[in-house]
C-alpha cells in the first residue's frame, strides 16, 4: 500500500496544491471525491472565511481534505487554526513556508494538531525545511521545485526529489512542481517520491471555480511563457507572462529592493484575485505553472486523476523493457 495514501486516508498519491482564490470548496471536494487529497487555499484569508470553506467542502465531500496555512508566528492565524481544527475536525492541516520554517514553532502546532486528530502536510521548497518538517513530525513532506505556479524558490523538481529522499529518515516524500501528467509522476516516483502534488493542471479543471478567462489562458500558454516576478523585492512567483507581469518586471529592473518594493505595492495589490475572480488576465496575476503548456482542454478533475495514474503505470510497466547497453 502506497503509505501517502494510508497516512491520509485516500485512494490515489496525489495532492492537489493549494491555491489562493482558487481553491474552495468545489475543486477541492472534487478533487477528494475522485480520491486524491483536496486542500483548501485559505492562506493568506480571514478565519471567518476559512470556516466557511470547510463547511462547504464537508457538504460536498465525506472525504479527507485539507486547509492550508502559513506558518507565520506574527498574524495570529495559527491559534485561530487550532480552533478551527478543533471545532470542525478537520482532517489535514498542510502548513506551507517559503523558505526558513521554524522547528520550535512548527514542533508546538504540529504537536497541537496530532492531538487534536489531524495529519499534518508540510510543503518546502529546499532541504533544510524539509529536514525541519521532519524532525518537528510532519506527516508527510513536499517539496516544490521553482517549475510550479505561485511562489517558487530557485531549484529545480529534478533536484530537490532525490536530494530530498535521501535526507528523509522515515517521513514519505511527495514531489511538487512541474508535473501534469502520468511522464512527471512516474519520473518523481523513480527519483523517490511516493506521490504527487499538481496546482497548474487543476486550474483548468472543469470544477475549478475561476473565472473563464484564466482558464483560457492556461490553455493558451506556450512554453517560455511563464515567467518569474518579485525576485527583487524578495518574493519570486511564477505567473503567465502578461501586461501586469511586464509592468513588475520593469520596476524590478529601473528601481534598486526598497524603492521597487513600494512601486509593486499598488501595481501587485489584490492581483491575483484580479485574475481569477474578475477575470482580467492582462492587469491581474495568472499564477500558473512551466507545465502549463501540456494543459490542452478543460476536462472534469476526476478524468484528470485517473488519467495520471493510468499513464503513471504505463510508464513504469515501460521502463522494464528500456534497453541500456
Ligand atoms: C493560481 C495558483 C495559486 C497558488 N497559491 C498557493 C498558495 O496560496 N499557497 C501555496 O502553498 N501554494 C500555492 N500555489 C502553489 C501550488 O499549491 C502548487 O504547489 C503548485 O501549483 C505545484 O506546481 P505546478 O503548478 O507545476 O503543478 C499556487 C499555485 C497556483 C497555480
Amino acid at each position: 500500500m502506497n503509505r501517502v495514501c494510508t497516512i491520509l486516508g485516500i485512494e490515489k498519491p496525489i495532492i492537489q496544491g493549494p491555491m489562493a482564490w482558487t481553491s474552495t470548496a468545489p475543486l477541492v471536494a472534487a478533487v477528494s471525491n475522485a480520491g486524491g487529497l483536496g486542500v483548501l487555499g485559505v492562506g493568506f484569508a480571514p478565519i471567518g472565511f476559512v470556516l466557511e470553506q470547510v463547511k462547504a467542502t464537508r457538504a460536498l465531500t465525506q472525504k479527507p481534505f485539507a486547509i492550508n496555512v502559513i506558518m507565520d508566528p506574527a498574524s495570529g492565524i495559527l491559534d485561530k487554526i487550532v480552533t478551527v481544527v478543533k471545532e470542525e475536525k478537520v482532517p489535514v492541516v498542510y502548513a506551507d513556508t517559503l523558505i526558513g520554517l521554524d522547528y520550535a514553532l512548527s514542533k508546538k502546532y504540529f504537536d497541537i494538531w496530532h492531538e487534536l486528530g489531524a495529519r499534518v502536510i508540510v510543503k518546502a521548497s529546499d532541504i533544510r525545511d524539509a529536514v525541519t518538517a521532519e524532525k518537528a513530525g510532519a506527516d508527510i513532506v513536499i517539496v516544490k521545485g521553482w517549475e510550479g505556479g505561485g511562489h517558487v524558490t530557485v531549484e529545480s523538481t529534478m533536484v530537490l526529489v532525490p536530494q530530498a529522499a535521501d535526507v528523509l529518515e522515515k517521513t514519505p516524500l511527495v514531489a511538487a512542481g512541474g508535473i501534469a501528467d502520468g511522464r512527471g509522476m512516474a519520473a518523481v516516483m523513480a527519483m523517490g517520491a511516493e506521490g504527487i502534488e499538481m496546482g497548474t493542471v487543476f486550474l483548468a479543471a472543469a470544477e475549478t471555480p475561476v473565472h473563464p478567462n484564466v482558464k483560457t489562458a492556461v490553455l493558451a500558454c506556450g512554453d517560455m511563457q511563464t515567467v518569474i516576478t518579485g525576485t527583487a523585492t524578495g518574493e519570486p512567483c511564477r505567473q503567465i507572462a502578461n501586461a501586469l507581469s511586464e509592468e513588475i518586471l520593469r520596476i524590478e529592473a529601473e528601481y534598486v529592493r526598497k524603492e521597487a518594493a513600494e512601486r509593486l505595492r499598488p501595481v501587485a495589490e489584490s492581483s491575483l484575485k484580479k485574475a481569477m475572480a474578475e477575470g482580467d488576465t492582462e492587469h491581474g496575476a495568472v499564477m500558473a505553472g512551466q507545465i502549463a503548456p501540456l494543459v490542452n482542454s478543460i476536462r472534469p478533475v476526476a478524468d484528470i486523476m485517473n488519467t495520471v495514474i493510468a499513464e503513471c503505470r504505463a510508464v513504469m510497466a515501460g521502463m522494464s523493457r528500456l534497453q541500456l547497453d
